[in-house]
């Protein structure tokens, strides 16, 4: 008998990257796909699987509690996996309603009704719980793992990393409705001792990505021959990690992680944005040289984002020691993989 895992916000980019390489893994799983299709859905994103006998896509928003109560029980769901959310901070600064509402809310729904699904019916759970947080007690449950993001810690200076015991300081409207989301998991810890995971995880990159991420929007802009924007002086950094590095992190926390653990993810590939574009730019001279000149000529910086974090660095040595993970690419091994995904996405 197979087991139905409900993933959330699959044809996003991290889920799209994540359902197939889980689906190849495990033959043991069904996985039924929850996704509202915003802008920041693509459906194409899963072609390789749309096929698959043991992948369901339903449209739906996870805010829809009626609409999520009956996929638990038409599916018998036995786990969740969440990433659907609103995701980029330029739209939270401008928009920041429907952040509140599909991260806080929608995790506030999901969360709730996996509770009252997997813990209210006797059968399911007959046993005492800890309030640690930490124990080993529910881990036979069905486990729910949300996705969360190194932002929720805020902002470091030049030096120092982010550890699990980093106090929350979220300064975008994207990182407090992330951190709320989290604490609302935590709480079901710890009051109803749900099996929980939260990992979070510092910037991805690779195959997939909305063309609003700047990755995407650097490549673009430079074969386009447009100015490639930069915010300020391009000094931020950031602790790059390549998505499907992040897709085994979660699955090793999924299926191996302490309940009520969270566990930080990150590459120790701290890059400031002037690095990451000129690198980029040193990637397609060699991939695809322009006629005249280098694609680092076309860089151009531009007024800052409002509350710009100037750096995130990740501590991974948790789930490193716990769990045996790490990352597999560097950044110049991802990007590599990752220009020569847009470059067959964007050229043909
Ligand atoms: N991209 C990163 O660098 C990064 C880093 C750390 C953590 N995260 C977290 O990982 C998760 C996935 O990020 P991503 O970059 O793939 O995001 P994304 O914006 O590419 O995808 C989000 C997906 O969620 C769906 N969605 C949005 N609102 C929904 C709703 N109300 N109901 C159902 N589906 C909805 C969208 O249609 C989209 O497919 C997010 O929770 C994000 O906070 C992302």
């Amino acid at each position: 008998m197979k087991t139905n895992i409900l993933v959330t916000g699959g044809a996003g980019f991290i889920g799209s990257n994540f359902i197939p390489y889980f689906l190849e893994r495990y033959s043991e799983y069904n996985v039924v796909n929850l996704d509202l299709l915003t802008y920041a859905g693509n459906i194409d994103n899963l072609k390789e699987i749309q096929d698959n006998p043991r992948y369901k896509f339903i449209r739906g928003d996870i805010c829809n509690r009626e609409l999520v109560e009956f996929i638990f029980n038409e599916y018998s769901i036995n786990g969740v996996i969440h990433f659907a959310a609103e995701s980029h901070v330029d739209n939270s600064i401008k928009t920041p309603d429907v952040f509140i509402k599909t991260n806080i809310n929608g995790t506030h729904t999901l969360v709730d009704v996996a509770y009252r699904f997997w813990m209210e019916k006797p059968f399911v759970y007959d046993q005492k719980y800890s309030n640690d947080g930490s124990s080993d007690e529910g881990t036979t449950l069905p486990r729910f793992h949300h996705i969360s993001t190194d932002e929720v810690y805020g902002t470091l200076g030049l030096t120092g990393l982010f550890t699990e015991s980093t106090p929350y300081a979220p300064n975008s409207p994207y990182s407090a409705s992330k951190a709320g989301s989290d604490m609302i998991v935590r709480s079901y810890r710890h009051t109803y001792g749900l099996n929980t995971i939260i990992t979070n995880c510092s910037n991805n990159y690779g195959p997939k990505q909305h063309d609003e991420k700047l990755i995407p929007t650097i490549i673009r802009n430079a074969l386009k021959g447009n100015p490639i924007p930069i915010y300020g002086d391009g000094k931020n950094i950031r602790d790059w990690l390549y998505a499907l590095d992040h897709c085994k992190a979660i699955d090793l926390a999924y299926h191996s992680g302490k309940a009520g653990e969270t566990y930080n993810i990150g590459g120790r590939n701290e890059k400031d944005n002037n690095y990451v574009a000129t690198k980029i730019c040193q990637t397609l001279d060699e991939l695809k040289s322009k006629k005249e000149g280098s694609y680092r000529d076309q860089i151009t910086h531009v007024e800052d984002r409002a509350g710009h974090d100037r750096r995130y660095a990740i501590d991974a040595s948790k789930i490193k020691n716990d769990l045996g993970w790490k990352a597999e690419e560097n950044f110049e091994s991802g990007i590599l993989k990752t220009v020569e995904w847009y470059l067959t996405k964007y050229e043909g």
